[in-house]
């Protein structure tokens, strides 16, 4: 049968999207863009934050979709020369949007959330598994990507001090995920029939023991997994909001007297607030005496033990029941990529308990241990771990331990920078990268808490929206405050001094404009 005219067009338009002289050539002038890009966002020659309000974003990325039709750039569906030329110019234009529209992490005065200025390259190896769309839920699917995932999985599980093939892990789509799978495997060790049953039961009902200001994936865990989020016991923590080993002990003998089933305990390594490495060495031994699951939340100080000089912060880790570390915040690679660990590599089929025989080939069962689908909520999965794979084969470890020693120590730095500064209060003597302090200047000393933490956020926004860096807002003792998170390995010490300045200089601004 002859195609009609209609196919035919179709298929030549679909040929001008697929042509690989058009991916080499728009490829080319990406890496000129990118290069360009980076030399300046690395030099701080442009704003940090590019700041737009949704509206006028939204405006915008919707004004590419929709060319006007005497846009001489407007998409030409033919695979000539001449409308290959016009797309790659389009492309770089919608290229040269993008980067003029976002956010610079790259730029050293970006020391904001904990999503870090990611090694560049780490980007580029993900992209190749986008650009031909490698993806994992079983082996033969993804094999490269599955194999890649199986090695760092193993090459981070051995940094913590356990044993190749004792332990097992998989990678999810970030820290959140990662933590609801470990607590789905410690619930339904720890309840038995739950997966099959439900958490339904007499009796008292069971609960998670989470570190007070744990993430709050905690507890929306807790509430996806049917335990309820009332049952998210707090921990009690010392003055350095760290886990109270002794406290612990007794709150797990008061569960234990009353028959209350505990599905785990729930530590930082660190905490989100303040960045508090709880002392995971005691409250493994308090969860051994009591026999309940010891999980950790290392999405952030998973990475301490990459360095000879901040591995302590992480002692104990390695007697967790499971632990979690995302890639995508200290080991700066592009979200998301989040490992998941069990110490005990049996259990790495508790989590899901799934029967899919289209899927998993029971002609090939010793392949389930590489087919990812049955560790994670994912069926179909990013290939996530190419960029973490490709910078390690790169770099090798020792880049990664650089970065964590570089950032950890300019958050001391901060600390005292800040400490002997007469117009800024530290609120925490920071253990990591993460520093949370206030800017009180002469004009609001002894004003009441509430109004300078009024101030706080005032500044901050000033600031973000300026572009001149980027920081973040929180609270401490109910009043606002400001926090940085040093994840840019670009980041000096001149840098941080540069803050101050700034915010003295738009404090100053605010001051004349606004009564506190
Ligand atoms: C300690 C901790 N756990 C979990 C998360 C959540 O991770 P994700 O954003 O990758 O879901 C965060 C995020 O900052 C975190 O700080």
């Amino acid at each position: 049968m002859q195609p009609d005219s209609s196919t035919a067009a179709a298929r030549a338009r679909v040929a001008a999207a697929f042509d690989p002289d058009l991916l080499r050539q728009t490829g080319h002038r990406l890496a000129d863009v990118l290069g360009e890009h980076f030399t300046r966002i690395e030099t701080s020659a442009e704003r940090v934050l590019n700041w737009n309000a949704p509206a006028t974003n939204i405006e915008a990325a919707q004004r590419c979709l929709c060319p006007p039709a005497s846009d001489p750039t407007s998409p030409l569906p033919d695979g000539s020369a001449g409308g290959r030329g016009a797309l790659v110019e389009r492309f770089v234009e919608l290229v040269r949007t993008m980067l003029a529209r976002g956010h610079n992490l790259h730029d050293p005065r970006y020391i904001g959330h904990q999503v870090p200025a990611s090694v560049p390259l780490a980007g580029l190896f993900d992209a190749v598994g986008s650009v031909t769309n490698q993806v994992m839920a079983i082996y033969e699917m993804g094999p490269w990507a599955s194999a890649v995932e199986q090695v760092m999985v193993e090459t981070l599980g051995t940094q913590v001090g356990w044993q190749r093939g004792e332990f097992a892990g998989v990678v999810t789509h970030g820290g959140s995920l990662a933590n609801l799978t470990a607590l789905l495997t410690a619930r339904n060790v720890a309840l038995g029939d739950s997966w099959q049953r439900g958490v339904h039961r007499d009796g008292p009902p069971p609960v998670i023991v989470a570190h007070a200001e744990a993430h709050y994936c905690i507890a929306r865990s807790a509430g996806i997994l049917g335990l309820g989020t009332n049952q998210v016991v707090k921990a009690r923590l010392d003055a350095r909001r760290k886990i109270d080993p002794e406290r612990l002990d007794e709150t797990l003998a008061e569960l234990r007297a009353k028959n209350q089933p505990i599905v785990a305990v729930v530590a930082c390594a660190c905490a989100t607030p303040v960045g508090a490495f709880d002392p995971l060495n005691d409250i493994a031994d308090v969860c051994r005496r009591h026999g309940v699951w010891l999980h950790v939340d290392a999405a952030h100080g998973g990475a301490a033990s990459l360095s000879d000089r901040y591995r302590p912060l992480v002692a104990g880790l390695e007697r967790a029941d499971s632990f979690i570390w995302d890639a995508h915040k200290m080991l700066f690679v592009p979200a998301l990529c989040a490992f998941v660990f069990y110490r005990d590599a049996a259990h790495r089929f508790e989590a899901f308990r799934q029967d899919a025989p289209y899927l998993f080939d029971p002609s090939a069962p010793g392949m389930a241990d590489y087919d990812s689908g049955l560790k994670t909520v994912e069926c179909t999965k990013r290939a996530a771990a190419f960029g973490l794979w490709g910078v390690w084969s790169l770099f090798g470890r020792q880049l990664f331990a650089d970065m964590v020693d570089l950032t950890f120590d300019l958050g001391r730095q901060f600390y005292e920078i800040l400490a002997a500064a007469p117009d800024f209060e530290p609120l925490h003597e920071p253990e990591c990268n993460i520093v949370v302090f206030r800017h009180v200047p002469p004009e609001l000393r002894g004003a009441p808490a509430e109004r300078i933490g009024k101030f706080q956020l005032d500044l901050r926004r000033e600031v973000i929206e300026a572009g001149e860096f980027y920081i973040v807002p929180t609270t401490a003792n109910g009043a606002g405050a400001l926090r940085v998170t040093i994840i840019n390995p670009l980041t000096t010490r001149a840098h941080l001094v540069d803050l101050l300045h700034t915010l003295r200089e738009t404090g100053r601004r605010i001051l004349r404009q606004t009564v506190y």
